[in-house]
């Protein structure tokens, strides 16, 4: 293993007993009576890192829960080690690798300050940023021509996971931006994906970026054939280019670029070197929408937009370094979903952002969270003393209110949830007298209210319902919440959202022991994929499968057209 102490059992420290005698007098606790009992609890428990606003009063603590959870955040070292990540510790101990998106987010003017394994880090980043810039130029100016000599009027990107889930969340939550060109976004195997978002499409106007840390995912490099085919075809039915190979080359040349670490299995699928945009093993995928995996956002949105993507991000990095863990807002929220995960037993947490444009956050954040804490060994080897990794899930706006708001007010399970909403928006609309945000925003808060204070069955009586039904009408209250309030959801609130979320998911992480920058979890259905394919149409392929698997593939073959 590499040279990085091995996590300590938390369960079994002073801090752990300390939380689980806490736990214990918690049973009887009341988010309505501790909002009455201490005037001064919303205070004690909002927080404000650039423009967000946080109050996490809504939660099941007291001020000496948050003492006892900062006491294990010490203990587990939460602290230490996210010096020795940003430090180019390998970390990564499965990988042995450095773990580094904080360096992508860094000014140029830290050039030099972060040489890890004999690389000037910030150096490289910029020297990356910088020729994404240029090139975005190109393509946003209309210097850059497709091989007919016509502008650039669509961008499809393909990637799937980390390669393409960061680019969309942020390509839809920066909607109202101008952009230069639109994006859609290509990633699942099936080739109902690329057909759909294909359709309409000229290929004279059409750049695609390939989007691949390593540039061997079976699905990224499926779909790069299919759109490689799509586009070739029908230039040569166009009548734009002959069927020769040279054509064909010079058209991948003027219509794919790349983004990758592998730069030679670039070469190798016929993308020109010069049009490949690098990064590095330390960047995790689903860290990596702020390295060149972000390409596609820049060419949308443009250079000034990204850097203040960059700069959000960096300023939550700075925070979270340099503030005490009790002041800590990103530090704070990680450690209450331990308390949440582990003492209470939730399961899952949801994130729910009353803003339509951040309708693919959720889904952003369970590879997030899910790949990098949806682990049973920690990064020693040994296995994990508690729970870890909880479902994160999610619904923009009110869609989930009239959904599966009901679990959350009223079933037997309890689920944390934070709340983002945001001051201003971009398209203010007036129903008559009503301010449609504003009545937007009335439901944001009611949700958190109920959830904490519920109704209790004398309100119910009081409104007449009948006593038999009064129970299914009463709201338990003492739900925990978290609201995030900002001014304006804007590239630098966007990166400051993400970087948060990066940094509780390696505080929940780092107390479980946890290596959260692997995700070996993935491979055995991948290698399992490889070797079921061949029996839809192999026998002998067939006979090697479990009975169910050949049930299945059994059903296929009759069924098959
Ligand atoms: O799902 C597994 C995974 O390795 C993710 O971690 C990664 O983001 C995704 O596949 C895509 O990988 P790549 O960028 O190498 O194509």
């Amino acid at each position: 293993m590499p040279n990085v102490p091995a996590p300590i059992d938390v369960t079994q420290t002073p801090e752990w007993k300390a939380l689980e005698k806490h736990f214990e007098a918690m049973r009887s606790f009341s988010l309505k009576q501790a909002f009455a009992d201490d005037p001064d609890r919303v205070r004690k428990l909002s927080f404000d890192l650039g423009s967000l606003h946080f109050d996490l009063s809504k939660n099941l603590v007291t001020d000496e829960t948050i003492a006892d959870l900062v006491a294990l955040g010490k203990a587990a070292g939460v602290e230490s080690r996210f010096s020795d990540m940003v430090h180019g510790v390998h970390i990564n101990t499965t990988e042995d690798r450095a773990v580094l998106h904080t360096a992508l987010r860094r000014p140029a003017s830290d050039e030099g300050k972060l040489i890890v394994d004999g690389q000037d880090t910030v150096k490289d980043v910029h020297e990356v940023l910088d020729r994404m810039y240029a090139f975005a130029d190109r393509v946003r100016s209309g210097e850059w021509r497709g091989v007919t000599g016509k502008a650039i009027e669509t961008v499809v990107s393909i990637g799937i996971g980390g390669s393409d889930l960061g680019p969309v969340m942020v390509y839809e939550a920066l909607k109202s931006l101008p952009r230069a060109v639109d994006v859609r976004y290509v990633s699942n195997i099936d080739p109902n994906d690329a057909a759909e978002k294909l359709k309409g499409l000229d290929p004279e106007t059409t750049l695609v970026i390939v989007v691949s840390k390593t540039f061997t995912t079976l699905e990224t490099l499926t779909n790069a054939r299919e759109v490689k085919a799509w586009l070739l075809d029908t230039l040569k039915a166009q009548g734009a280019i002959d069927g020769g190979e040279a054509a064909a080359a010079d058209a991948i040349r003027h219509h794919f670029v790349a983004v990758s670490t592998n730069l030679e299995k670039v070469e190798e699928f016929g993308i020109d070197p010069a049009n490949a945009f690098g990064f590095w093993s330390w960047v995790g995928g689903r860290y990596s929408v702020d390295a060149a995996v972000g390409l596609s956002l820049i060419v949308a949105y443009g250079k000034d937009v990204f850097e203040d993507f960059l700069a959000g991000f960096h300023e939550v990095d700075e925070y979270f370094a340099t503030t005490p863990l009790e002041k800590n807002v990103v530090a704070l929220m990680g450690l209450v979903n331990v308390w949440y995960v582990n003492f209470y037993k939730a399961k899952s947490h949801a994130v729910l952002p009353y803003d339509q444009y951040l309708h693919r956050f959720p889904a952003y954040l369970q590879q997030l969270t899910m790949e990098s804490n949806g682990k049973s060994t920690r990064w020693d080897g040994t296995p994990v003393t508690t729970e870890t990794g909880e479902i994160f899930w999610g619904e923009a706006g009110t869609n989930g209110q009239h959904a599966f708001y009901q679990l959350i007010h009223q079933g037997t399970q309890m689920i944390p949830a934070d709340f983002i909403a945001f001051v201003n928006t971009p398209n203010p609309f007036k129903d008559g007298e009503q301010d449609v945000h504003e009545l937007f925003l009335g439901n944001y808060l009611a949700q958190t209210k109920a959830l904490a204070f519920g109704k209790t069955a004398d309100e119910v009586r009081a409104e007449g319902t009948a006593e038999w039904m009064v129970p299914a009408r009463v709201f338990s209250g003492n739900r925990p919440t978290t609201s995030i309030f900002g001014t304006e959801l804007n590239a630098h609130t966007l990166g400051n959202l993400i970087a948060l979320y990066e940094h509780i998911t390696f505080v929940e992480g780092t107390v479980w022991g946890l290596d959260s920058y692997d995700q070996w979890g993935v491979e055995l259905g991948k290698q399992l994929a490889k070797q079921i394919t061949p029996a839809f149409h192999d026998d002998e392929a067939l006979s090697g499968q479990d009975a169910s698997t050949k049930a299945l593939i059994d059903f296929y073959r009759k069924n098959r057209r």
